[in-house]
């Protein structure tokens, strides 16, 4: 199986990206961009004709090249699963999603590993990239991939490689964002390692597919704990009329052992709201309670709660009631200058006003038409956000404190400013129409 490693040495490996989304998309990009010839491969007929057609969905990537790497061939746009067997290297860049129960759902992973094996041939590696619970790779896609009748180590080489992907992070992207990578064996390590450290520019190997599969929930719980953590501040400190991002400026000045984290709204996203309850799931079948995963996933889902909590404390102020009440909410992405809005908290924000009776619009330059995933909530358009506009309605959220927002003339304009990101830092002086959540 060395012969591998040498033809992604010269280049001639062909590479096959399956799921060309957030994550597989800018992979598949990278690996054309350094040589390859890569197919990628979607069951979403829509997004694989637009990417044919050289249409890249993901706007802070570089469409003219990706565009180029079609027009020249390079990179293979298809739905036509018969080429895995031309790929030496297959990624697996599939959803891993909750189930209305909230459990993990593989179907994905599984329907995908289903495709590999029905191509599947001696020498290929197959990598799942895909996050998901430890034990995942060994205990789901192996003896899928293996009722080709080949086996794992022998005729096929294995290893899990999570991705650490930051949408809209302009510091980092793909190509700079060091990958952990677990092999099923030496030689499936060495393989994926040499394949990754060709479109990456720092590998960090670990001993086991698990470590891998695990390290990857270990950095998104880390995250979800410490956000719930500075949430539930949050909301003390509002109690006791302290500013808790005052407070977390002085704490970030120590120069070690303080990392800060920022309250919000609520979670959003694909990966914090999910991922940690992947490793929650597996635990039980250890016996083994896991408090923090369940305790953060607690607060950070009252959140949204707690904001509508603030409106009506906001609202109450100006003698108004929620029921009845216009609300503009001010970005509906997940986070600042992007326009992903899984999971997005404001979406939940949005549901909760609208059961109390207010009518809600939104306004955000990132996403002109709202399609809310897991909610009840009907589709919507962005409105118009000018001086018109905001002055119709009795309070303005902002959820999302996107850059291009003047918030200077919000304040000066909207009747009642609901902050639950710090923007309007520099106009709460005086300012008796802003109120903190
Ligand atoms: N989005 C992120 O920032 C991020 C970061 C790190 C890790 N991840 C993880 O990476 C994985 C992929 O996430 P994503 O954000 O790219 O998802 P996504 O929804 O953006 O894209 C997934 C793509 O896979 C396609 N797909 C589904 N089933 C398929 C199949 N059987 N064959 C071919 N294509 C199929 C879908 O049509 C879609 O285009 C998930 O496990 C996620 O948790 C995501």
């Amino acid at each position: 199986m060395n012969k591998i490693v040498e033809k992604i040495d010269k280049r001639e490996a062909v590479i096959g990206v399956i799921g060309l989304g957030y994550v597989g998309l800018p992979l598949a990009a990278e690996s054309a961009k350094q040589g390859f010839k890569t197919y990628g491969f979607d069951i979403n007929e829509y997004r694989v004709r637009s990417l044919q057609k050289g249409e890249v969905f993901i706007s802070y990537l570089n469409r003219e090249e990706i565009a180029g790497f079609v027009k020249t061939g390079r990179f293979v746009p298809t739905d036509d699963f018969s080429h895995l067997g031309k790929c030496d290297v297959i990624q697996i860049c599939v959803p891993t999603p909750l189930t209305q129960m909230r459990e993990p759902d593989l179907t994905f992973v599984e329907n995908a590993s289903r495709e590999v094996m029905k191509h599947l041939r001696k020498d290929q590696l197959v990598i799942l990239t895909s996050t998901t619970y430890p034990g995942t790779t060994k205990e789901v896609m192996i003896p899928i991939l293996e009722e080709s009748g080949l086996m794992a180590g022998r005729d096929f080489l294995v290893a899990f490689a999570p991705e650490r992907e930051d949408p809209g992070n302009k510091d980092f992207k793909t190509s700079t964002i060091p990958k952990v990578v677990g092999g099923l064996d030496e030689e499936s390590l060495r393989a994926a390692s040499k394949y990754l450290s060709s479109i990456v520019t720092k590998v960090v190997e670990v001993d086991t597919l698990e470590e891998a599969e695990f390290a990857k929930l270990l950095e998104n719980i880390y995250r979800s704990v410490n956000i719930a953590m500075i949430n539930e501040l949050k909301m003390l400190a509002i109690r006791m009329g302290i500013n808790i991002w005052n407070v977390i400026e002085a704490a970030s000045s120590k120069p070690f052992g303080f990392q800060p984290f920022y309250p919000g709204p609520g979670l959003g996203g694909h990966c914090i709201p999910i991922d940690p309850f992947y490793l929650s799931w597996k635990s039980k079948q250890y016996d083994f309670p896991t408090r923090f995963i369940e305790l953060s996933g607690e607060v950070n889902t009252k959140m949204p709660y707690y904001v509508v909590e603030r409106l009506t404390y906001g609202l109450n102020n100006n003698k108004k009631s929620v029921s009845g009440s216009k609300i503009l909410i001010l970005g509906v992405a997940y986070k600042k200058d992007v326009g992903d809005t899984r999971e997005s908290p404001a979406i939940k924000i949005i549901e909760l006003l609208q059961e109390l009776g207010a009518e809600v619009h939104y306004n955000d330059p990132h996403v002109e038409h709202l399609v809310p995933e897991h909610s009840t909530l009907k589709d919507m358009d962005s409105v118009e956000l000018n001086d018109n506009t905001i002055k119709n309605y009795d309070a303005v959220v902002i959820t999302t404190d996107h850059s291009t927002y003047d918030y200077k003339w919000i304040v000066e304009k909207a009747k009642l400013v609901l902050d639950c990101r710090n923007a309007t830092k520099e106009f709460r002086n005086g300012a008796k129409n802003i109120v903190v959540a």
